[in-house]
């Protein structure tokens, strides 16, 4: 078996939240497979690569199911190293075929390519609306104005929830989703209790949604989802469907205004914007490193041997979506190359189910955004940006901006 030494990536935390990109091409120079420290979680395996990750991605004995993890991963996560699965439930990407494959169809069905074309004008008419409120000093938080309300919006209509608490929920979601080594079992707890609430009124009173739609959802077998699984898909779909959203904005608004040429070309041929939106998921695409993946059993990758046990393994989707072996020059940002094939929606049977939703919202907000203010800036030195901690999402909390 191949020795794999340990990288110690608290070295790195500062420059490494900044500007990853150069310590994941010396890393993957290295070999597609490393140990890594991670500030917040401590010893981990890492995939680098395009290849290697989308065949970690991809590889049946790399686990999604929370019980092969280690207790110190349980620990680390829920608090609590003999649960079964966190206090908001277990959703898809914490499951394996075959219940994966059976909550997956049941949101298909729901959640209709049909269903998410038709949003086009409502997703229209929200982006003009948060425009149209922009304060009249030409000042404003991008993040607070339009990348944050839209998508909780869409997916709140979506889900037909009208009564969220989008701050609350934002603060829970932030934790929960993307946790930077303090408690979270507070915030899982609280949400978890939350959402039982929702599941419970939405059950009481069917409606004409996506809510809706899954309560009465049924597979080939005659079975829907249970309360507790409705619960846990709630908390993917509202979470996963706003806070990657969000960043696609945000990082493409920043991208497009650091990037003047790239900005001007857009702007002189709004065609380019679906091919833009995909080079910012490439470029800078929200998520880092894929959810954690655990080995049972000893797993291969890329001719090296990941011990079994529960060994926790991240995917870094940054590093795939930068390799110059796929992409050319992979840290320019050129909105009109060939960015097809990126990792940022993952790859192999998580595949993103929202990807179709994220890109819609994405054209529209930029496009209009753009087209509404020709003057637009970055109102912040882009080195004075804070960008957020943890090792899953890249972006954040905040952009100021001029226009
Ligand atoms: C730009 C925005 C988005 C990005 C970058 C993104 C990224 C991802 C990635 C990387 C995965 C796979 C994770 C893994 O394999 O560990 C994933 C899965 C998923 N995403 Fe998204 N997502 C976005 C928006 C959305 C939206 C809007 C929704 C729903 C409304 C959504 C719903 C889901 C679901 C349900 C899964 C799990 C699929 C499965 O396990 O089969 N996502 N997403």
């Amino acid at each position: 078996m191949t020795t794999i030494d340990v990288v110690d990536l608290r070295e790195h935390s500062a420059d490494f939240l900044v500007d990853p990109y150069p310590f994941l091409h010396e890393l993957r120079a290295g070999g597609p497979v490393h140990r890594v420290i991670l500030p917040e979680f401590g010893e981990t395996w890492v995939v680098v690569g395009y290849a290697a990750a989308k065949a970690a991605l991809s590889h049946p004995g790399l686990t999604k199911d929370w019980r092969t993890a280690t207790p110190r991963w349980r620990t680390w996560f829920a608090g609590d190293a003999d649960a079964e699965s966190p206090s908001f439930g277990k959703h898809m990407l914490m499951t394996d075929p075959p219940d994966h494959t059976r909550l997956r169809k049941l949101v298909a069905k729901a959640f209709t390519p049909q269903r998410i074309a038709a949003l086009t004008s409502r997703i229209e008419e929200i982006t003009d609306s948060l425009l149209d409120d922009f304060p009249a000093d030409g000042h404003v938080d991008l993040v607070d104005a339009l990348a944050f309300p839209l998508p909780i919006s869409v997916i709140c209509e979506v889900f037909g929830v009208d009564s969220l608490d989008r701050d609350k929920f934002r603060e829970w979601t932030n934790k929960v989703v993307n946790p930077v080594g303090e408690d979270i079992s507070t915030a899982a707890r609280e949400l978890g209790d939350y959402l039982n609430d929702l599941v419970e009124s939405k059950r009481n009173r069917p409606t004409d949604d996506l809510f809706g739609a899954l309560i009465g959802a049924t597979d080939d077998a005659g079975g829907g989802l249970s309360a507790s699984e409705l619960r846990a898909m709630a908390f993917l779909l509202l979470g996963a469907g706003h806070e990657t959203t969000l960043t696609l904005i945000a990082n493409g608004v920043f991208a497009l205004l650091s990037h003047p040429d790239q900005l001007a070309a857009l702007r002189a041929d709004y065609t380019l914007i679906d091919n833009a939106v995909e080079e910012i998921l490439r470029y800078e695409g929200p998520i880092k490193n894929a959810t954690w993946r655990f080995a049972g059993d000893p797993v291969e990758i890329a001719g090296v041997t990941i011990p079994g046990g529960g060994t926790e393994v991240l995917v870094a989707l940054a590093s795939g979506s930068h390799d110059p072996s796929r992409y050319p020059e992979p840290d320019n940002f050129d909105i009109r190359r060939d960015a097809g094939g990126h990792l940022a929606f993952g790859h192999g049977i998580h595949f993103c189910q929202g990807a179709a939703l994220a890109r819609l919202e994405g054209r529209i907000a930029l496009r209009k955004l753009f087209e509404r203010f020709p003057d637009i800036a970055l109102d912040i030195l882009p080195e004075k940006l804070a960008w957020r901690p943890g090792y899953l999402m890249r972006g954040f909390d905040r952009l100021p901006i001029r226009f």
